[in-house]
C-alpha cells in the first residue's frame, strides 16, 4: 500500500472481530514507532504491550468506560519520560518536545497496522492514574495514549474534513495566493457580510445609473 492510500484509508477502529493478532505483526508496528523522529533523537518513549484480558479491561474502565476497547486483542500503551526531554531542553522538551515526540511515534504504529490490514484506534481520554496503578508505571513516567489493534469488525465511513483552502496560508497569516489551496480563510459571518455589502454596493450603483 502506498504512503498515501494508507493516510487516506486509514479510520479509527472500535469494533474487532474475536481474532487474535500474532505477535510478528505486533513486533512490525513497534518497530515502526522505534523509527519516528524525536527532537534530539531522544526516543523518550516506552511501549508497554497488554494482552492479558484482566489488564486490557481495567484500561477500558480507566478509559471513562469505554467498553468497545475490550475487544480489542491487543492494547499498545505509549509512555513518555519527560524527565529525559527537561534534562537537555528544560521546560520544552519536557512539555512539547516529549508529547511530540511520542504523537509521531503513534501515527507510525496507526498507519503500519493499516499497511498489515490491522484496524486500531488512538485512546487520549483516560484517567491517568488509573493507567499508570493498572500497569505498574514508575512515577516518571506518563501515558500519552492507547492504542487498540485487532482485526476490524466495521468499516466506518472517513469523518470530514475541514477542506484545505480553510487550513492553508501562503507567505503570511491570512495569505492568499495561486497555485496553492490557499485562499485565505475567511469566517462564514465575514464571508457573508462581505457579499451582503457587495451585492448591496451593485443596488445603489444601479440606482445611480438609472437616475
Ligand atoms: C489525541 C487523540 C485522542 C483521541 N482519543 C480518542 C478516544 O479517547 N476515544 C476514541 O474513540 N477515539 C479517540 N480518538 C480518535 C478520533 O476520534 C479520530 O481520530 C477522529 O474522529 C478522526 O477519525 P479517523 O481517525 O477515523 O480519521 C483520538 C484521537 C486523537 C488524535
Amino acid at each position: 500500500m502506498n504512503v498515501e492510500e494508507c493516510i487516506k484509508t486509514r479510520r479509527s477502529i472500535r469494533k474487532y472481530k474475536d481474532k487474535s493478532v500474532d505477535s510478528e505483526k505486533i513486533n512490525q508496528i513497534l518497530d515502526s514507532g522505534k523509527f519516528a523522529p524525536s527532537a534530539g533523537n531522544l526516543q523518550n518513549w516506552k511501549f508497554i504491550v497488554v494482552r492479558k484480558e484482566e489488564i486490557i479491561t481495567k484500561l477500558a474502565e480507566a478509559s471513562f468506560d469505554q467498553d468497545w476497547m475490550i475487544d480489542a486483542p491487543v492494547h499498545i500503551v505509549i509512555a513518555a519520560e519527560p524527565r529525559k526531554a527537561e534534562r537537555y531542553y528544560g521546560a520544552r522538551g519536557e512539555r512539547l518536545y516529549t508529547i511530540q515526540n511520542c504523537a509521531a511515534a503513534i501515527q507510525n504504529m496507526l498507519l503500519t497496522a493499516k499497511d498489515l490490514g490491522l484496524g486500531s484506534c488512538w485512546v487520549g481520554a483516560f484517567d491517568e492514574e488509573k493507567v499508570i496503578r493498572a500497569l505498574n508505571m514508575p512515577e516518571d513516567a506518563t501515558p500519552q495514549a492507547i492504542i487498540t489493534i485487532g482485526y476490524a469488525d466495521e468499516r466506518p465511513d472517513m469523518p470530514s474534513r475541514i477542506e484545505l483552502e480553510h487550513q492553508v496560508y501562503l507567505d503570511r497569516w491570512w495569505g492568499k495566493g495561486q497555485g496553492y489551496k490557499a485562499k485565505g480563510y475567511k469566517s462564514i459571518a465575514i464571508q457573508e457580510g462581505i457579499d451582503n455589502t457587495k451585492k448591496a454596493i451593485k443596488r445603489v450603483a444601479k440606482r445611480i445609473k438609472k437616475k
